[in-house]
């Protein structure tokens, strides 16, 4: 019989602060709000901004976990682990930056690959940056979010980055178009056509926060409050990963 693993779902971008945190955040709040048992790991390893986001006390933080690990000692991984509320556990990233070079990618992967028997979701932060860590995680991803706004640059870069996909014949990707925090004016259309593949999802300009530094002070989560629970984009594009 097989064993129920977690889907494992990255969120992750081209270029930095397109919005791959508040996404990943909303998604956790949406999972909360479906009684899905989820960890947020913040693999933004350099800047990782989850535990402070969500007020999390802790000393303890992915560091601790894998310094541990690499030493030997690893105890109970839940020791390690942060809970925000029934359905949400997080593990930080480091909160000493320079601890981040002594992570070897491969306790990483195995990292991950326990997680999967503890949990039904795994919901992953990343920074923008193609670098071991991120490849690592990308593998053990189901499905790996790319939020994307329409700069030029950030265009540019994914275009690069849906060619590779391409070449190593991997779909296993979401593309959502962040247009509360565009800077240009080109069209889904005229996006589509550049990158010569149809965006997914795109959240609207409507959609900006007004009191997202207000919730953030107060660890709050977006989507767990009661006025912006109709979160339906992200809805979706979280019921369509599961199902996949
Ligand atoms: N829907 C929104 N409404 C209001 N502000 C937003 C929204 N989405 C993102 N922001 C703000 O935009 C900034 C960038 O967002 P965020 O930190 O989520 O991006 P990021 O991709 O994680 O950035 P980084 O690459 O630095 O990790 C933040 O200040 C965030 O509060
Ligand atoms: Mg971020």
């Amino acid at each position: 019989m097989a064993i129920k693993q977690a889907k494992v779902i990255a969120v992750t971008s081209v270029k930095g602060g397109t919005g791959k945190t508040t996404t990943v955040l909303a998604l956790a709040g949406i999972l909360s709000n479906k009684k899905i048992k989820t960890i947020i790991v913040d693999m933004d390893l350099h800047s990782g901004v989850i535990g402070a986001s969500l007020n999390l006390k802790s000393n303890k933080d992915i560091y601790t976990l894998i310094n541990d690990y690499m030493n030997h000692n690893l105890k109970e991984i839940n020791d390690y682990i942060s809970k925000y509320n029934d359905y949400i556990d997080v593990l930080p990233a480091p909160k000493d930056p320079r601890s981040v070079g002594k992570i070897n990618s491969y306790y990483i992967d195995s990292l991950l690959k326990k997680l999967k028997y503890k949990y039904d979701v795994i919901l992953i932060d990343t920074n923008h940056i193609i670098d071991d860590i991120n490849l690592i995680t990308f593998d053990n991803a189901d499905n790996i979010i790319y939020i994307m706004t329409s700069d030029l640059m950030d265009l540019r870069n994914m275009k690069t980055m849906l060619a590779i996909y391409k070449d190593m014949n991997l779909n296993k990707y979401t593309l959502i178009l962040n247009e509360v925090l565009n800077k240009h004016s080109l069209t889904p259309h005229e996006i589509n056509a550049y990158l010569g593949r149809n965006i997914d999802y795109i959240i609207p300009s409507n959609y900006y926060i007004k009191n997202m530094k207000k919730l953030i002070m107060e660890g709050k989560i977006v989507t767990l409050e009661k006025n912006y629970q109709k979160d339906t984009i992200l809805k979706e594009v979280i019921d369509n990963i599961l199902k996949g």
